[in-house]
């Protein structure tokens, strides 16, 4: 008998990957592609959609005929991608009519500041804020800038879509036009209580509901692939956004489970159940997953740049070679080393949400040299987790524990330090790849490979536990520096 299995695709913001699972969450084959970043103009960040499909086609096509190799049984796919990165195509080529638009472009600050008076009913409606990160305002850009977009989408001929929508369209030659709700409620276009497009919003916008796709269960029917594809016909059963299917993947199904994924940005989320908790302290509140027409709830802190501080090191300022350089740098110094870094590399999000901050450093001496860069960048990523936790507590949501994933948290050093400052558990699951796990979980549960989560919950194991060793007042100390390096960044960008 074949090992049935679910091939997971996993968009990601500099990487396109397609992961294999076995029922019991198991990697068993895979491939991954990176590709190019595009920065046209200063906050403006770009992906080409051609790339994002050629490398995501490539990493399925050697996954899968790795898994056929090894004698195993693909039933099922699922989609998992960046959110908001927002692109438009024309449905009749399924061309897209300019790049990808992505999550951490700035260009529609203006915009945004303009419809600042909405800003109560986007709160109500989409438990989102008012920010060029949404996908609303690069809709409109996009229909406005590129000349005679908007007379075709007026005409029914342009298509919308976030990554996962792109990748059903091609992967079902055009037969599905769908997306699922923790993406649609990326959008600010839609009302995550009564779970539509909101004619309200679109008006608001400025976009024309016309280019809107279907929005369906996390777990549903989202289309076949086509004929010649891949080497047979396989359904698409499972979707959502990369934090959410994080969520998930780590088994996070109750109220009040908490998850922080460190990718290219950072993203905390808490379950809230079937509450959509309001946010007095500027976080999210968002769709978690939404099964047999129920939405489950989240709180969610977003932190732009995490992994990606580490990327500019290595790429930008080229004082590293490779990422996991960095552990041992941050463990040569100690704790009163002097030197913070406020990554707003594209901006300040939760709970600033200040567009036009910019990256910042503090406390150099002749003496700073790339131990301190390299750890002043990691510290950054536990600070601002702290200030997302501490945004949660305010808002009356609290964990004592929190479960850690994305490729950081290799890092051991990162982990001790991260507990060290929220001053609580930090946890790492055996398996890392929580992302691309949930978005299988999704699909297998359509399929009814599972029969409920306790049966997903089973296959998680913990790899390490890092408990708070730090003292009160080293802690408080470093906090309260942080805090004054934040609002120096947040005054020199006003
Ligand atoms: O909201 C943006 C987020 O989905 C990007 O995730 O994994 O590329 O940092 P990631």
């Amino acid at each position: 008998m074949p090992t049935t299995a679910i091939l997971s695709i996993d968009q990601g913001t500099t990487s396109s990957r397609a992961i294999v699972f076995s029922l019991d969450g198991q990697p068993l084959a895979s491939a991954q592609y990176e590709f190019k970043q595009y920065y046209p103009k200063n906050g403006w960040v770009e992906h080409d959609p051609e790339e994002i499909w050629e490398t995501t086609y490539r990493a399925c096509e050697e996954a899968l005929a790795e898994a056929v190799e090894k004698g195993i049984e693909v039933v099922s796919i699922g989609i998992t991608n960046q959110r908001e990165t927002t692109l438009v195509w024309d449905k009749r080529t399924g061309k897209a009519i300019y790049n990808a638009i992505v999550w951490q472009d700035r260009r529609t600050a203006e915009i945004c500041a303009g419809l600042q008076d909405a800003l109560d009913t986007v709160k109500t409606k989409t438990g989102l804020l008012l920010d060029p990160y949404f996908s609303s305002t690069k809709i409109a850009w996009i229909l406005d800038n590129v000349t005679g977009a908007r007379a075709l989408a007026e005409a029914g001929h342009l298509a919308f879509g976030t990554i996962d929508t792109f990748l059903i369209w091609r992967l079902t030659g055009g037969q599905s036009h769908v997306t699922d709700a923790t993406n649609a409620c990326r959008t600010n276009l839609y009302n995550i209580h009564n779970n539509s497009w909101d004619d309200e919003l679109l008006a608001l916008f400025d976009v024309p509901k016309s280019v809107l796709p279907s929005i369906l269960d996390s777990a549903s029917d989202f289309g076949t692939t086509a004929e010649h594809v891949f080497y047979k016909r396989i359904p698409i059963n499972g979707v959502a956004g990369d934090q959410q299917a994080a969520l998930f993947g780590q088994c996070c199904f109750n109220n009040g489970d908490l998850k922080s994924t460190y990718g290219t940005g950072c993203f905390a989320l808490l379950n809230t159940g079937d509450t959509a908790l309001p946010s007095k302290n500027k976080l999210l509140t968002t769709v978690a997953y939404r099964l047999d027409g129920k939405t489950t709830y989240a709180l969610e802190g977003a932190i732009f740049t995490a992994g990606a501080n580490v990327q500019w090191l290595r790429d930008g300022i080229k004082v590293i070679k490779v990422a996991r350089e960095t552990q041992a740098l941050a463990e040569s110094l100690d704790y009163d080393h002097g030197v913070f870094l406020v990554p707003g590399f594209a901006g300040l999000g939760a709970p600033h949400w200040e567009p036009k901050a910019r990256a910042t450093m503090f406390g150099m001496t002749r003496d700073t040299n790339n131990a301190h860069l390299a750890r002043a960048a990691l510290e950054a990523v536990c600070y601002q987790t702290a200030d997302l936790l501490h945004a949660m507590k305010q808002d009356g949501a609290a964990s004592k524990s929190v479960w850690v994933d994305g490729g950081m948290v290799a890092n051991d050093w990162l982990c001790q330090f991260l507990a060290d400052i929220l001053n609580i558990e930090v946890k790492r699951p055996e398996m890392m790849e929580s992302t691309a796990l949930g978005a299988a979980y999704l699909a297998g549960l359509k399929q009814g490979l599972y029969k409920d989560f306790s049966e997903i919950s089973g296959h998680k194991a913990l790899d390490k536990a890092f408990k708070p060793k730090m003292q009160t007042e080293t802690r408080s100390e470093l906090l309260t520096k942080w805090q004054v390096a934040v609002q120096s960044t947040l005054h020199f960008a006003r």
